[in-house]
């Protein structure tokens, strides 16, 4: 949410400034803006806007800068609100990300000593606050400063006093540097800085750091002097690309048999005996004895928690709850002793999936995460975990990271069900062998793309739509909701099929559709007495099934079905189809599928 790219060094700025920006673009992208060489330039709408503004520049030699696309909180996407925002002098210029709470009592109490601000943000508050501290040191300045503010930042700031500093600072919202031989880059993703180094040193909350185009220097808001540790990251960014598809969701969606792939490389033991998840081996001993199991999560996230939590009841006997970061976060939870917190997450920095984790760990609990994104907040703030290796989804809307977080959350139960010892090896083996099955079994599905792409077109002008499942496809009916909201703006809900008769199946008519998600297993028969009540309604459904289910066209005209495998993994295939029409509908009706309005990749506010 926000995306921050700044550089100082030997180099022309603009170049980074703009690259790094359309590798941040995911965050937001309702307005965007750049400092270079005290000139600002700031506009409305995707980052193309504000690079083909910059043509305009008189001087773009400049080598220091820094640059914002925004995700709106406070304030509508206009030019006034975009970043940077600057002092009263206009001399001082910052980008941030997260949010000032405090900034209405600030607010007033600048404006009452005469400072008059230009804008509806929260970050134009502490820009200002900035500049009232400034005495010719911008970094004692920014320490003064940000030690009256409450709430989440990570920023960058320019005086032009010292055009070729920069100063950055974290608390809540990721930073991390990058450092090089021509010079120093800051960002808020470390994707941004990829392209240059793997050479990098990552804030921690309450860190300020001072960047020159030969030098860094990290300190605590408080002064103490820190070391700035390096890190070399190892792992590749593959400059994300569409590759001949029309858009990243469709190449996401299409990437699915490789991403099962990659999460069970190297993850099943020979003759299907076990799993071996080696980043969780130096906790074994902790998880082997979990009294419980708490799964944080946020939007598709925590439908895929949902199902972890039915895995690992049904088959490991492990008590399990999911919890909502954003409320976790706030509540009074009650956990036994030896219990654990499981964060599930793509980008790692959620802000309230991250907070949860902090409480938990607080909490004296034991922290662990699932993470697609390597190196990220809560890759490094969880005590062991295991990553997704799904490589960079950028859609904004979560597909493959969905279908690795549910493959992911099976090799979990498995894990503890083989350290516990409450899931028998045949066990064990019949599942794992079907897991195996699965990147195949993808492709099979996804075979049927012009099938599910006809039924789109078929039901692309629907304004509303009803999506139900039990059991094991209960969360999948949220997850398929969900998805079908940000891709195509229809309305849709998800729901336990046996719960519609409860208040919902008022709202079921010829205009109404229900998408059924019903494989042959052990309640099917419940919901298909659903699927007759739903059509006694006059709703047409599509019914997602398997392929064994041969009476499947009797019950409506509009049948997907997918490979029978496991139940504990049918979700994961079923899935797939979910994600597609979601996707054609979206594309049918002419939507920017990839970047949905009013959303952003990574949520780093709460
Ligand atoms: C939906 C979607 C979001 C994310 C949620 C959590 O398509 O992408 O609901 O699942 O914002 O994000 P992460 O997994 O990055 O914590």
């Amino acid at each position: 949410m926000c995306g921050i790219i700044g550089y100082t060094g030997s180099r022309e700025a603009l170049p980074v400034l703009i690259a790094g920006l359309e590798a941040l673009e995911y965050r937001g992208y309702d307005s965007a803006g750049l400092s270079l060489g005290g000139q600002l330039v700031k506009k409305v709408g995707k980052v193309a806007v504000l690079k083909a503004a910059t043509a305009e520049l008189t001087d773009t030699t400049a080598t220091t800068g820094l640059a914002h696309t925004r995700w709106a909180t406070h304030g509508e996407p206009t030019e006034a609100n975009a970043h940077p925002h600057t002092d009263a002098t206009g001399h001082i210029h910052l980008v941030h990300n997260g949010i000032i709470e405090n900034w209405r009592e600030l607010r007033a109490g600048l404006e009452a000593q005469g400072i008059a601000f230009y804008s509806a943000t929260d970050t134009e508050v502490l820009a200002k606050l900035i500049g009232h501290h400034y005495t010719g040191d911008l970094l004692a300045a920014v320490r003064t400063a940000l030690a009256l503010v409450r709430g989440a930042y990570g920023i960058v700031v320019w005086s032009n006093d010292a055009p070729d500093t920069l100063v950055v600072a974290r608390l809540g919202s990721p930073i991390v540097l990058g450092i090089t031989d021509d010079g120093r880059y800051v960002a808020s993703d470390p994707t941004a800085l990829l392209p240059y180094t793997k050479r990098l040193v990552f804030l921690a909350d309450g860190e300020v750091a001072t960047l020159t185009p030969t030098h860094h220097q990290v300190v605590s808001v408080q002064g103490d002097i820190y070391s700035g540790k390096e890190e070399e990251v190892s792992f590749d960014i593959e400059v994300a690309k569409k590759e001949g598809y029309a858009h990243f969701m469709e190449k996401e969606i299409f990437e699915a048999p490789s991403v099962l792939e990659n999460a069970i490389r190297g993850r099943i033991l020979p003759d299907h005996s076990g799993v071996k998840l080696g980043g969780l081996e130096a906790v074994a001993g902790e998880v082997a004895t979990l009294s419980q199991l708490t799964i944080v999560a946020c939007g598709s996230a925590s439908f895929a928690g949902q199902l972890g939590r039915l895995m690992l009841e049904e088959y490991v006997g492990l008590p399990t709850t999911v919890e909502i970061g954003s409320e976790y976060r706030y509540r009074r939870t009650l956990a036994p002793s030896g219990a654990g917190v499981l964060a599930v997450t793509q980008s790692g920095e959620t802000a309230d999936t991250l907070a949860s984790i902090k409480l938990a760990k607080d909490n004296g609990l034991l922290t662990l995460g699932i993470v697609n994104v390597v190196g990220s907040s809560i890759a490094r703030e969880t005590a062991a975990g295991v990553y997704n290796h799904a490589g960079p989804e950028v859609a904004v809307a979560s597909t493959k990271a969905f279908l690795s977080q549910l493959t992911v959350l099976s090799l979990l139960t498995l894990f503890i069900g083989q350290i516990k010892d409450t899931l028998k090896p045949e066990d064990r083996a019949t599942i794992l062998r079907d897991l195996a099955r699965l990147p195949d079994l993808a492709k099979t599905v996804l075979e049927s793309a012009s099938h599910i792409k006809a039924i789109a077109e078929k039901y692309k002008a629907m304004e509303n739509c009803m999506y139900i499942g039990r059991k094991w496809h209960a969360p999948l009916a949220y997850e398929g909701a969900l998805k079908l909201k940000e891709t195509t703006y229809i309305h849709a809900e998800g729901y336990p099929a046996g719960e519609l008769k409860h208040g919902s199946i008022a709202l079921l008519g010829p205009d109404f559709p229900v998408i059924a998600l019903a494989p042959l297993d052990e309640v099917y028969e419940k919901t298909m007495s659903n699927v007759e009540e739903v059509k006694a309604r006059r709703s047409p459904v599509i019914l997602i099934t398997t392929d064994d289910n041969h009476g499947a066209s009797e019950i409506t005209p509009d049948v997907i079905e997918v490979p029978k495998v496991h139940p504990m993994l049918q979700p994961i295939l079923t899935t797939i189809p979910l994600q597609l029409l979601a996707y054609y509908i979206g594309v049918a009706r002419g939507l920017n599928v990839d970047q949905p309005r009013n959303l952003a990749k990574s949520v780093t506010v709460e």
